[in-house]
Order: structure tokens, then C-alpha cells, then sequence
């Protein structure tokens, strides 16, 4: 009898070094964290430190560079949001706020029909066209870049969506170009920038293909 109670303790007392150990494996496991799967975009808040280098994160990013790299189907995905007061479509009917196509390129206030505010007009005055770099700074608070107009959208933080939702709006009927990357960023085989959005990758001349000949000198 008191043999097995004797047991009963010691079964009891390795059942539960047993559980003990199991939740010492597992538990871990529960907590465990994966990596990020990339380490970021290239266009992140920089570091307070400022590190040497480091592109000044919501100054002016390199639109030739960012642009043809950027996620166009992200910043169509951003768009949503956009949709609940502006139209896209080439219609250009107006809704809460003007239509939106071709709108990069365009005069800042002069979407017919529409009443903007003097806040925007004031914008008119100063800005000939809403240029890349001046719509990365009015989406990223309206209210600060033109203060009291009527769009009432608080703004979109991440540089990285601001870059892909301008991409976006510029395959949108829009009829400005994508500049050539600034020197320092453009690569070393790379010739031009190309022209558009749409078109296929720039290709480098393949060097392998025919070997270049010898520059030969007259004398
Ligand atoms: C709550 C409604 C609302 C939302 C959401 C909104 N807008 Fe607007 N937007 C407006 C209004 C209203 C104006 C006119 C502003 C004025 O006259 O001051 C405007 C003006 C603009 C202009 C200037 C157009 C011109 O013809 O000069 C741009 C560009 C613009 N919006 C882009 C966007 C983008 C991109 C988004 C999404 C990230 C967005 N807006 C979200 C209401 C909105």
C-alpha cells in the first residue's frame, strides 16, 4: 500500500519533470522569430547618427532612380485609399476631389469644374506642375505642404509608398518624363534612363557579344 503511493509520488514527480522538459523545447520554439526575409528597401528612415551617405530620406530621393525601380502594383494598392474622393479614369470627372488622371505633370488647381481652395490655388501660384517632388511632399501631409486646402487626407508616411502610389499615378495618362539617374546612382553600363514606365529594361550593349576592337591610333 505504501509501496505503491511510493510509486504513485515517483510516477507523478516523472510525469512532471517529463511536461517540464517538453515546454523547455518548445516553448522556445513558440517564440522563435524569422528573420526579415530582406533587410528593407533601399529608401528607409535613416538613422538618427546620420550615417555617411545615407540618402536623406524624405528630402528628394533620386526620381530617376527610384521611379523605374519602384512597385507600380503596391502604389496602386495605396491608391485605394484615394479612390474614396478622387476618380482615376481617363473620364477626369470629379468627385470629392478632382480627377486624378494625368495628374503628374499637371498644373496644380486646374482641373475644370472643379472648386479648389484658395490653399491650393496658393499652390498654383508658386508651383508650375505637380512634378514628382511635389507630390511626395503634398501625400506626405497635405495640410503641412498646402495648409487648409480641402483634402482632408491626412497623408501617407512611408517614402517607399509615396514612391510606388507617384509611380503609379504616373502611368496614369501622365506626360512627364522619368528623369535620368543622377550620376553617382546611374549604373556604370547603363546608357540612358528609359523614357517611360512601360518599357522593357534597359539593356546594356552586350560587350561580350563582338569583342571591341582595339583602339588603333594613327601613328
Ligand atoms: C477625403 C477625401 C480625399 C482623399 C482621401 C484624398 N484626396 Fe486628394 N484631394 C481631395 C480634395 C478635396 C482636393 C482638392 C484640394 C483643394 O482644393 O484644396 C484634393 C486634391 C488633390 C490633388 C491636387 C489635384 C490638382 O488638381 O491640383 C492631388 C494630387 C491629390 N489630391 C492626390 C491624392 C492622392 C494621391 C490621394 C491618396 C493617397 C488623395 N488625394 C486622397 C480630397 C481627397
Amino acid at each position: 500500500m505504501s509501496e505503491l503511493s511510493t510509486n504513485k509520488i515517483a510516477g507523478a514527480a516523472l510525469g512532471t519533470a517529463l511536461v517540464l522538459s517538453i515546454l523547455a523545447v518548445v516553448t522556445p520554439m513558440l517564440f522563435e522569430r524569422e528573420p526579415p526575409a530582406k533587410p528593407g528597401y533601399a529608401i528607409t528612415v535613416a538613422p538618427e547618427e546620420g550615417a555617411a551617405g545615407a540618402p536623406a530620406e524624405n528630402l528628394t530621393p533620386d526620381w530617376g532612380t527610384v521611379l523605374p525601380t519602384a512597385d507600380v502594383a503596391a502604389g496602386e494598392a495605396k491608391a485605394a485609399v484615394c479612390k474614396a474622393c478622387h476618380m482615376f479614369d481617363p473620364a477626369g470627372a470629379n468627385n470629392i476631389g478632382p480627377g486624378l488622371y494625368g495628374v503628374v505633370g499637371r498644373k496644380p488647381a486646374s482641373h475644370p469644374g472643379f472648386a479648389y481652395s484658395a490653399a491650393m490655388q496658393a499652390v498654383a501660384a508658386k508651383q508650375p506642375i505637380w512634378d514628382y517632388q511635389h507630390l511626395y511632399e503634398y501625400l506626405k501631409s497635405p495640410q503641412t505642404y498646402a495648409p487648409g486646402t480641402k483634402m482632408t487626407y491626412q497623408g501617407m508616411s512611408s517614402a517607399q509608398d509615396r514612391i510606388n502610389l507617384i509611380a503609379y499615378l504616373h502611368t496614369l495618362g501622365s506626360n512627364l518624363p522619368i528623369p535620368p539617374p543622377a550620376p553617382k546612382a546611374a549604373a556604370p553600363a547603363a546608357g540612358k534612363a528609359p523614357a517611360s514606365l512601360s518599357g522593357p529594361p534597359p539593356e546594356a550593349p552586350t560587350p561580350g557579344a563582338s569583342p571591341a576592337p582595339a583602339p588603333v591610333k594613327a601613328h
